[in-house]
């Protein structure tokens, strides 16, 4: 029998509580007892009342909740090494022997290191009279299991993120009812969707709502004159007849010099050199919010119950893994593999190897 934690990191994603409810539901079923960790990592350092067994009624109603309903933060203490060695000693207090992460690619990194400085904190708390001697040698390794739950659907070596579904939704429901205002109006719009460093939403709210033009941070405009050549192609629509122009820009776009593209200097191209009138819209958080899509609870659920057989098949010396999605398979992976595979990405757009970057995305991205 296993004691295992639960906590959500970084920013929310739809899906983030079926997972939550998959774990703990799996965690029972397979005889183990799951504990929630309330408000990510800060929840790790404060302990107390912040890290509480779970029951199978805690979860009930969760699978069509949005946001995380044990709460998320993104916490400065567990950036140091203190903060993360009071979680150590909160984890062991509470006979934690496992730990489930459910967040984004700096929350997961979090859990790698966590899981890489483990023997070392044990040894000092050990030292500091803070844990016996016996609990030092029960508690050699905590094994850590990751889901990645992000909007962005930035993580290499899964093909979806928990929440990247739910999130395309929103953004497609809404560029819709602007696309109706617009076309009334002969007007162009500039939408700005979330992603941070990735174009997976912006790319695929572009092929679903047919925009006439696109920026994305692994593909930036191949000439310096991008203006000219986005103006020639807005144009040629308008001259066959289009009532409107929708132009999407993910929050993260750049232009080849690694320059930002904002939505605001596009408008400006749009009403100066076209004379469209033209407006922006950035959705922000209401991509983030609201009711899961039927993928990310299935996602999640799925992704959950994998977890806790992943914690229960784990040896002492097996690395900390991730949950991921692959050609429709739920896959198991070493979390330092992806986080580093991740890691790649970043370092081939600073590069300027933007085709490198969409092949590392994920395969879905490459497809
Ligand atoms: O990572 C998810 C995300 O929504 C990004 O798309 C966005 O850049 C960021 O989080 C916004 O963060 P915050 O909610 O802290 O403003």
């Amino acid at each position: 029998q296993k004691n295992i934690g639960i906590l959500t990191s970084g920013g929310d994603a739809q899906g983030m509580n079926p997972c939550v409810r998959a774990v703990v539901r799996m965690a029972i079923a397979r005889n183990c007892r799951p504990f929630f960790i309330y408000e990510g990592y800060q929840g790790l350092v404060d302990g107390g009342a912040k890290i509480k067994e779970a029951k199978w009624t805690d979860v009930s109603g969760f699978l069509a909740l949005g946001g995380t309903m044990i709460g998320t933060a993104r916490c400065k203490a567990f950036r140091e090494l203190e903060g993360r060695r009071t979680g150590v000693l909160n984890l062991i207090k509470n006979g934690i022997d496992a730990l489930v992460v459910i967040g984004g690619d700096g929350s997961l990194t979090g859990a790698d290191r966590l899981r890489a400085e483990w023997p070392e904190h044990v040894q000092a708390l050990e030292q500091a009279g803070l844990i016996t001697k016996e609990n030092a040698e029960k508690y050699r390794t905590l094994m850590i299991v990751g889901m990645v739950g992000s909007i962005d659907n930035d993580l290499a070596s899964t093909d979806m993120t928990i929440g990247a579904c739910s999130a395309l939704e929103r953004i497609c429901e809404s560029v819709d009812a602007i696309l109706s205002t617009a076309m009334s109006h002969q007007r162009a719009f500039v939408v700005e969707v979330m992603g941070r460093h990735c174009g997976w939403l912006a790319l695929n709210a572009a092929i679903s709502t047919g925009a006439d033009y696109l920026f994305i941070p692994e593909a930036p405009p191949s000439k310096d004159d991008w203006e000219a050549s986005m103006c020639k192609t807005l144009k040629a629509s308008r001259d066959a007849g289009k009532r409107t122009s929708l132009v999407i820009v993910a929050e993260g776009a750049i232009d080849r010099h690694l320059n930002p593209i904002k939505a605001e200097y596009i408008k400006d191209i749009l009403s100066t050199r076209l004379g469209y009138d033209t407006r922006v819209t950035i959705l922000g958080h209401v991509q983030r919010g609201g009711a899961p899509a039927h993928f990310d609870r299935f996602l999640g659920t799925m992704q959950g119950a994998e977890a806790i057989e992943a914690i229960l098949r784990a040896k002492p010396d097996t690395p900390s893994l991730v949950i991921g999605m692959l050609e429709n398979k739920i896959t198991t992976q070493p979390l330092k593999e992806a986080i580093e595979l991740t890691g790649q990405v970043a370092q081939s757009i600073e590069g300027k190897d933007f085709a490198r970057a969409i092949t590392l995305r994920s395969s879905a991205f490459s497809k």
